[in-house]
């Protein structure tokens, strides 16, 4: 990956920008609130704050500061600073490759609704059956899953990314606007009321391991952890750059616009659904089902509907490219194949990949992988098994092998680092321990032996 000198980002604010750009994407718009919504809404909200601000924040300033000492990115890393756990920059790496072919079949949904928006079919979509009826069909959701595959490939192999990301630094605080506007609406949309007492004020009856799992899950997913990115970014971060106030940027932002997609998503089960909450468990779809249904009752709906899903196709292919690069430059690395012919297999084995996932949804809607669809179960394995095993280990790594006072001392470089205490107990006790219990009482109520 880095054959000449490494090249780095300006300082701060380049190095905040371009991490919050990974960071940010459908993981914030299409995942969290379906989640949100599914996992007992304020609840799941109070467990991912809490979750974000002690083993995000620890985890994120690990990776960071491995990538930045270390000058590698993870598959070299982990193993730089101990060669027993050169295993570990392996495992970080499979996680991109299982996420890929997902993350583009729900690009390819983003697509199709911006071509409705976009011709003007907004209101059609606003139907309770439009969803299902595309997501059932087999030829629709392929071509678009293969649309996106392709963009994302000719941006990959041209290596214009520059070019996207310049793109993206205006569209994302457009982005951020027209989605505070959406909110506001939503919020004060009749009979909205009740959905955002569901989705801010906890309720602790509903209050459950699997939410715990699902919360950081979605943590590492979202704040792009335990797969080897931010090891990465750190690794072309300036010695002088405050690590720990860049954390705190990153996870502000992140955190702040997942609220904020939630908030214009779960209180309009409310309003929409009549009652019926069951709604809430709509999973990967509720997105496209309940945004179509706002825009649909706003002045000007269908093209703030064409902009708003131009603006998240925006949010999600600067996720997905990086998340090509990635694996794209892992084989290459390895594999010392030409750059345009690894493209090419990595977005051939995407669709390969993709195509089952968006079928599930369909036609293959009978095949279940542990009582789940294939897009979930692909999701379920890398969110709640890989990226939990890879953070419990990154925790050893650091805590008992590197040992916290290399990584502190890293830090420390730029400036004081006021959440010592807080990092050294959190990776070396709290998540570790943490980690294992959610795991093990998971596996165990998926065997049916209720734990919590
Ligand atoms: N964090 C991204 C999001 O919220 C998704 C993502 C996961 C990602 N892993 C990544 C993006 C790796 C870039 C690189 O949508």
């Amino acid at each position: 990956m880095e054959k000449e000198k490494r090249s780095s980002f300006s300082g701060r604010v380049g190095f905040v920008l371009a991490a919050a750009g990974s960071a940010v994407g459908l993981g914030n718009i299409w995942r969290f609130p379906y989640l949100a919504a599914k996992y007992g809404g304020g609840i799941f909200l109070l467990v991912y704050i809490v979750l974000a601000v002690t083993f995000g924040f620890a985890l994120m300033v690990a990776e960071i500061a491995i990538g930045r000492k270390t000058g590698k990115s993870a598959i070299e890393a982990y193993g730089m600073l101990n060669k027993k756990f050169s295993f570990l920059g392996w495992l970080s790496s499979v996680v991109p490759m299982i996420i890929l072919p997902y993350y583009c079949v729900i690009g390819g949904w983003v697509i199709k609704y911006l071509v409705t928006f976009a011709t003007g079919e907004g209101p059609a979509a606003a139907g309770d059956s439009y969803f299902s009826g595309f997501i059932g069909q087999t030829g629709q959701p392929v071509l678009w899953l293969t649309v996106y595959i392709a963009i994302t490939a000719v941006i990959v192999m041209l290596g214009v990314e520059k070019g996207i990301e310049k793109a993206s630094r205006f569209m994302m605080p457009v982005l951020v606007i027209l989605s505070i506007v959406i909110a506001v609406y939503c919020v004060c949309m009749p009979g909205a009321l009740e959905g955002v007492k569901y989705y801010l004020m906890p309720d602790f009856s509903k209050f459950s391991v699997t939410t715990v799992l699902a919360a950081l899950g979605q943590l590492f997913y979202s704040m792009s952890l335990a797969m080897g990115i931010m090891i990465t970014y750190g690794s072309y971060m300036k010695k002088d750059v405050d690590l720990e106030k860049s954390v705190h940027q990153i996870e502000i932002f992140d955190t702040g616009f997942a609220l904020l997609a939630g908030l214009m998503i779960v209180p309009s089960v409310f309003v929409f659904s009549g009652g019926d909450e069951s709604q809430l468990q709509a999973g990967a779809g509720l997105m496209f089902q309940m945004l179509p249904k706002v825009f649909n009752t706003m002045w000007m709906g269908g093209v703030v509907g064409a902009v708003f899903f131009l603006l998240v196709l925006f949010a999600a292919l600067t996720s997905s490219i990086s998340l090509m690069e990635t694996v794209v430059s892992i084989l290459q690395d390895k594999l010392h194949w030409n750059r345009k012919v690894t493209c090419l297999v990595v977005a051939v084995g995407s669709l390969a990949i993709g195509i089952p996932s968006s079928l599930g949804y369909g036609v293959w809607s009978g095949v279940q992988i542990l009582g789940l669809s294939i897009l979930d179960f692909f999701d379920f394995i890398s969110n709640s098994v890989l990226m939990p095993i890879v953070a419990f280990l990154t925790c050893i790594f650091v805590g008992y092998f590197v040992k916290t006072k290399v990584i502190c001392d890293e830090v420390k470089l730029s400036s004081p680092f006021h959440g010592e205490k807080l990092f050294v107990v959190i990776i070396k006790y709290v998540a570790p321990i943490c980690i294992v219990a959610i795991l093990v009482s998971s596996v165990l109520n998926g065997l049916g032996i209720v734990v919590i």
